[in-house]
């Protein structure tokens, strides 16, 4: 590159100078010749002097000028086109550059600069910040985990102008400002090469869907863990409590006598049965895993038969349904009926699929309802919880209100059934999210678009560009939730 550039302007140096000093030396003849007339003044009249015969100017002369437009039009004639065909590349060259450029200034501010990767885990795929909870009268309260979601499916649920909205503002204290706007360190450059990288590091629709069922899963495993009345599950749970009971202790002695750290209290007592516990929760926990898997699949059959025995119902009242065409006349038929409280016997597994996917903790919760509208989700106060940090055993919280409202509005009480006359309504809000300054429902106002959109991508959620010119990969962005997950959740919120 650089040796290039040095030939390059070596040989225009060098042109230049051809130029400079063929000028000098044209003048110098022109003068000279136009001061040997000088003494010709006494032959001819000042303006006349004679210049060459037609004899001479039609022979060599003319020859000579006709031959060198001629190699010059020529030249003229076969690099113009050549560089015409070669502007679409160097056009592309400079969109690759410009695109490597900024996403790896991107990825620098990610990691280095702006250390986004310490609270949002490598490439995006979600983490943790530690910070204070104070009450409401600004006093300290606890020292909790709170999470911070994977931003590698971020482009899914926000615009790009929604994202810069959050880089620029922050949001709850725990994101901080980054923006100018937000009286943060970045310039709007800099966030514009942050969105850069933020294209570059979103996960496919494989992926998503995965990540997704996995949650679930575990979700609905640990339902089952907390209510199954089945021996096995019996047992685990009090193997659990005696683990947890023991950890407790430990940690108690731990912080007074050794500051936290229970391998410096090699030979104590309690940290012995602390390990013996946990010794034998991992015992029971793996000999659970054949009953627990067993279970898990009983009861997402149970969600799916819900499902079904809702679209019978729904075509027993309207038996035009299973006409071509009305398919999603009858899947929100149906959805009114999961939507309605004790519709029919076995729904109860299909609301709970809804909650589950509600409160979703995979990749740190980024699927998930609750961090927006749960206070205490993100930091999992979601049980007994007690705080540890400054010695006290109270809860952090009094109570602990699934969709109660935090960041996005109380959901609870009916209040969706309200702003969303049907269900079909309420699910076309889920999956398009809240655009920036458009309104929506029945009386909601038009916010900062912070409400993403969980759906196919559609108009007010536009798809976004390819990944980048060159590289051959078309990338657009996926849904975070399929139709199906999306009515389990509206059916939830409408019964809540
Ligand atoms: C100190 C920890 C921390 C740092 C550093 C941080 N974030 Fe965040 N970020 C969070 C937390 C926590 C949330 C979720 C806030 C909440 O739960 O209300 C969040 C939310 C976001 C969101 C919204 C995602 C969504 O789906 O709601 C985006 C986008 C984001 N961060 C991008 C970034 C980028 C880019 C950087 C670096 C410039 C960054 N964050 C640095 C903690 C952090
Ligand atoms: C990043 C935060 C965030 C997440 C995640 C989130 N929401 Fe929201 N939600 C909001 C905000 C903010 C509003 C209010 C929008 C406004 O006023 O412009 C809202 C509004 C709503 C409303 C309208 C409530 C009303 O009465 O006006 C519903 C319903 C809703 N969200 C459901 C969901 C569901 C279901 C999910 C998960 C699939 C979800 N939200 C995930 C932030 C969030």
């Amino acid at each position: 590159m650089l040796f290039a550039a040095s030939t390059q302007r070596t040989i225009g140096l060098v042109i230049l100078a051809i130029v400079f000093f063929g000028g000098l030396v044209y003048i110098y003849f022109n003068i000279r010749s136009a001061r040997d007339e000088i003494g010709s003044e006494l032959e001819l009249a000042s303006n006349r002097k004679p210049y060459l015969s037609d004899e001479d100017l039609e022979g060599k002369k003319l020859d000579l000028a006709l031959g060198t437009s001629l190699v010059l039009l020529t030249i003229t004639a076969v690099t113009l086109p050549l560089y015409w065909l070669g502007e679409p590349g160097r056009h592309e060259g400079r969109d690759i550059d410009t695109w490597r450029i900024f996403t790896n200034r991107g990825e620098e501010i990610y990691v280095e600069g702006a250390q986004c990767v310490s609270c949002h885990g490598p490439e995006g795929s979600g983490g943790a910040v530690s910070t204070a909870i104070t009450s409401a009268s600004g006093e300290f309260v606890a020292q909790v985990s709170w999470k911070a979601p994977a931003i590698d499916t971020v482009l899914s649920r926000y615009t790009e102008d929604e994202v810069l909205h959050t880089l620029n503002y922050g949001r709850n204290g725990v994101m901080p400002a980054w923006g100018a706007g937000g009286g943060g360190p970045l310039t709007d450059q800099q966030l514009e090469e942050i969105l850069f990288y933020l294209r570059n590091i979103q996960i496919t629709e494989d992926e998503i869907r995965e990540q997704v069922a996995s949650g679930v899963e575990d979700g609905a495993k640990d339902l089952i863990m907390a209510t199954s009345d089945e021996s096995w599950a019996v047992d685990l749970r009090a193997a659990q409590a005696s683990a947890d009971e023991a950890a407790w202790a430990v940690r108690l002695i731990a912080r007074d006598e050794f500051g936290f750290d229970c391998a410096a209290a090699d030979g104590v007592p309690e940290c012995d049965a602390d390990m013996a516990a946990r010794e034998a929760l991992k015992t029971s926990n793996s000999a659970a895993d054949q009953p627990l898997q067993s279970a898990f699949d009983a009861w997402w059959a149970d969600v799916q038969s819900a499902q079904q025995t809702a679209r019978e119902i729904a075509l027993e009242a309207d038996p035009s349904l299973d006409d071509g065409g009305n398919e999603e006349k009858w899947r929100f038929a149906a959805l009114e009926i999961l939507s309605t409280p004790d519709s029919f016997e076995g729904q109860a597994a299909y609301l709970q699929y809804g909650e589950i996917l509600f409160a979703n903790e995979a990749a740190a919760g980024t699927y998930s309802c609750a961090r927006c509208h749960t206070y205490g989700w993100s930091f999992d106060a979601t049980g007994p919880y007690m705080i540890e940090a400054n010695g006290t055993d109270e809860a952090i919280l009094d109570e602990y209100v699934q969709g109660g409202g935090f960041f996005g509005p109380n959901l609870r009480g009916g209040s969706t059934l309200d702003q969303f006359e049907t269900a079909a309504g309420h699910a076309t809000f889920i999956e398009r999210g809240q655009a920036m300054g458009a309104p929506y429902g029945r009386g909601g106002s038009g916010g900062n678009g912070q409400m993403p959109g969980f759906g196919p991508l559609t108009e007010s959620n536009p798809q976004g560009p390819g990944m980048g010119p060159g590289t051959g990969v078309e990338f657009r962005y996926p849904a975070l939730l399929t139709a199906d997950q999306i009515d389990a959740i509206v059916a939830f919120e409408r019964t809540l």
